[in-house]
């Protein structure tokens, strides 16, 4: 059962760990020439996971924490991809692209704010490049249910894109009103149709709780709603309000934010509803049908995490493609540049568009394991870990192991010499399990305006 008294006094700032180190410890210490040498160098029997940001939309949803341009203007994005296949030459001279693809994925923004053709134009540039995808390789597309039709449905099909993911968020009108994301139950539905139509093998919707005006009792007719839709995975995510990082969550009159026992009411009952209609709890904001690959996966011990989100596929380099986008490699990441004009000068200079990163040391390099085991499994084996890195786990994280016995006292988690095992209350409360283990967290500890709240 699990037990909501416990949550509050943990809502404390603390980060999503799609990385260890956070993108707050990336910086230009790691240089351009240093990055190339380590795509150079990268090892050929790694396969590649490829993520191509696409960054336009039409209008500033309020509460979008991502990365995004906002346009009407069609030559615009048809510069776009003009520095998209710049890039991708550029790369192809560093990297070498016959390894074998396992997964793609296409991210904004609003990927199919693109056109059909303009979809197929990229996705043939990227194949021209990258002739080894795997069969079944995972190739995935985040969709605006408002921003698709048909044509483009069939030419991501047809390209062997096999997921989706939908953003619904809140199907309240007054919520949605006061995001500035207007989209009927009818938008979404037939987006869906679309999806099932062309064989999608798994489609996701995307919900958050805690958005403006939102209601225990509103709430629930959205989740009702959305499992009409009979999505193969949900993500529900709690919304990470960072007014001073994004200036349109500004708009968004805070005194209309649901309080914390509201929001907890919210988590609470959508657990409740989704495990009652057959889903899996994966972690703290994924739901997924028992049959999903990533369900089997927890139970194996093989999930991992990105910037993506969850993922069966570990093992692979990550390159990230495009504006703002993030690549991760065996101790590395690496970011490009946010800003289009500098995106477009460095490929102008016959460059990669590589802004800064962080090189991991041997340090980050074993919290990184341990934290993203718990972010993944919400389990760690102790004795693995001792063999992988011949380190004695007790004494290398003794301050950790002490900072986590409130946890276990509380029965949030049982900790013995060979597991730390989440309890499931425990890994609703991962992000603040897993922080001990950051080393960079003090340093953050006196600003309260890095992160956004875990609860
Ligand atoms: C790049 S966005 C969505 C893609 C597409 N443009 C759409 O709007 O449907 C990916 C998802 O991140 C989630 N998201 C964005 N901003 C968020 C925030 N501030 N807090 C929590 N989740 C957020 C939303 O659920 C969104 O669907």
């Amino acid at each position: 059962m699990l037990d909501f008294s416990k949550f509050l006094k943990y809502s404390k700032p603390g980060p999503r760990y799609t990385s260890y180190p956070t993108a707050l410890e990336f910086s230009d210490a790691y240089g351009y020439d240093e990055y190339i040498q380590k795509i150079q160098n990268q090892d050929p029997s790694r396969p590649l996971s490829l993520y191509f940001h696409l960054p336009f939309c039409r209008n500033a949803c309020y509460f979008c924490g991502c990365n995004v341009v906002f346009t009407s203007k069609e030559d615009k994005m048809l510069r776009y991809i003009e520095y998209l296949k710049r890039e991708l030459k550029i790369l192809s001279s560093h990297l070498d692209c016959n390894r074998q693809v396992i997964q793609m994925h296409f991210g904004g923004g609003t990927p199919t704010f693109f056109t059909a053709e303009q979809l197929k134009v990229i996705i043939d540039e990227i194949k021209s490049y990258f002739p080894n995808f795997i069969d079944g390789a995972e190739i995935s597309c985040e969709i605006d249910p408002r921003h698709i039709d048909e044509d483009q449905m069939r030419v991501m099909s047809e390209a062997g894109f096999n997921r989706v993911s939908f953003g619904i968020q809140d199907f309240n009108e007054k919520v949605q009103i006061a995001v500035h994301r207007v989209q009927p139950y009818e938008v979404t539905k037939n987006a869906m149709d679309l999806a099932r139509k062309y064989n999608m093998v798994s489609v996701n919707v995307d919900l958050i709780y805690g958005l403006p005006f939102q209601t225990l009792e509103t709430f629930k007719e959205t989740l009702r709603l959305a499992l009409t839709l009979d999505p193969d995975r949900f993500a529900i995510f709690n919304y990470a309000h960072v007014p001073w990082m994004k200036k349109t969550m500004r708009k968004i009159d805070e005194t209309t934010l649901p309080m914390p026992d509201e929001k907890l009411q919210i988590m609470q009952y959508t657990i409740d509803f989704l495990t009652s209609h057959g889903y899996k709890m994966i972690g703290m904001d994924h739901f997924a049908k028992p049959e999903d690959e990533l369900f089997k996966a927890i139970k194996k011990g093989e999930l991992h995490r990105n910037f993506q989100g969850y993922t069966t596929k570990g093992g692979a380099d990550l390159i990230g493609v495009g504006l703002t986008s993030i690549g991760e490699g065996v101790d590395s990441y690496n970011q490009n540049f946010k800003d289009m004009k500098e995106y477009e000068k460095a490929i102008d200079d016959g460059k990669l568009p590589f802004e800064r990163g962080v090189v991991l040391n041997e340090d980050d390099l074993i919290r990184q394991y341990v934290i993203m085991e718990l972010m993944s499994n919400f389990k760690l084996d102790i004795r693995r870990f001792e063999k992988l890195f011949n380190i004695e786990f007790k004494t290398y994280f003794a301050d950790a192991i002490e900072a986590l016995k409130p946890f276990a006292e509380e029965e949030l988690l049982t900790m013995d010499e060979n597991y730390i095992e989440c309890s499931e209350t425990g890994t609703l409360l991962i992000r603040n399990i897993a922080m001990p283990f950051d080393a960079y967290m003090k340093k953050h500890a006196a600003s309260k305006k890095t992160f956004s709240k875990t609860v």
